[in-house]
């Protein structure tokens, strides 16, 4: 099987040694992650407490959560389209090709963790790169049934494609959008543990990494020279998975 570009297996992947920093992730990978992080927040908060109005700090208005809901989950798929074609025209690590593989490389993977002498991986290592997809497929269902969900407890907000479907397609719609939340939440949890103890436990930095971009890497690691896509034409993607929300959305 041919090694992904950016592998080195003479090297432990622990830092404990002399160690030499690379660029690791682009500008466009870093904000989706955080702005991800902080709209799903603002979904989940405005989804469990959707009925409510509430007040805005400077005008006063009262706008419902429901609708501030809509706009963040309009945006997490906005992001979502983005990352995937990103996955495929981005940098190097952005890549699918990079970091997507199969059963044997993510078991292998998982089964020299603690060796020494395994890989420095620039990018998402196979099982990291599992639940990276895993992530990005639930929040496309999500946001997908969203579109048609019906909140039916107060005001009987609905998703802008709701009209499109039976009230009994929309039912069913708006209970899978409650399960796959609760997957969501699951590898959530799952993804920030692994974080954690790459952190604590292998002594890995890889949120640091997400911040500045730049992993910190054993010295003797011959890491091949990674390319990395530009900003403006992540603008121009960014733009048009914006435009595709919004035609989506227009179709109801
Ligand atoms: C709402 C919660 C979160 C979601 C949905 C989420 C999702 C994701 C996704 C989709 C990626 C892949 C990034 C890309 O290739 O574009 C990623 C990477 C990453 N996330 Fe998160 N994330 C969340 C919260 C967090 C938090 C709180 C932390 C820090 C503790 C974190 C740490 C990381 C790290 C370190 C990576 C890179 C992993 C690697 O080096 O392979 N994430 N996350
Ligand atoms: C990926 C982004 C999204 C996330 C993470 C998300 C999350 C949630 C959560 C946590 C709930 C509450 C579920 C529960 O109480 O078990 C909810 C409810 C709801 N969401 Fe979303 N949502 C997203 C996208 C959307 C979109 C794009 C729309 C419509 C444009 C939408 C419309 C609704 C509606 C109408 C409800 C209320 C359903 C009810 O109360 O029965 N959501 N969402």
């Amino acid at each position: 099987m041919t090694e992904p570009a950016h592998t080195d297996t003479a090297a432990t992947p622990s830092t404990s040694g002399p160690t030499r920093k690379i660029k690791v992730w682009d500008v466009p990978v870093r904000l989706f992650h955080w702005i991800l992080v902080l709209l799903i927040g603002l979904s989940y908060a405005t989804g469990e407490f959707g009925g409510f109005d509430f007040i805005m700090p400077v005008t006063g208005n009262m706008v419902p959560n429901m609708n501030l809901h809509m706009w963040s989950g309009l945006s997490i798929l906005a992001l979502v389209i983005f990352r995937v074609v990103w996955g495929v025209l981005g940098s190097d690590t952005a890549k699918f090709s990079d970091f997507v593989k199969g059963p044997g490389a993510v078991m292998g993977y998982l089964g020299g963790l603690f060796k020494k002498g395994t890989k420095v991986i620039a990018g998402h290592n196979p099982a990291g790169g599992l639940v990276v997809v895993a992530i990005l497929i639930l929040l496309l269902m999500q946001a997908g049934t969203g579109l048609f969900a019906k909140e039916d407890d107060f005001f009987g907000i609905a998703g802008p494609l709701n009209s499109l479907v039976s009230e009994d397609t929309a039912k069913m719609l708006t209970s899978r959008h409650h399960q796959i939340w609760e997957a969501i939440e699951i590898l959530i949890v799952l993804h920030i543990a692994a974080s954690i103890f790459y952190w604590l436990v292998l002594k890995q930095n890889l949120i640091v990494a997400m911040f500045t971009g730049q992993k910190e890497i054993p010295a003797s690691a011959e890491i091949p020279q990674l390319r990395f896509a530009s900003k403006a034409k992540a603008a121009v993607v960014m733009i048009i998975a914006a435009a595709v929300v919004w035609g989506i959305t227009q179709a109801g």
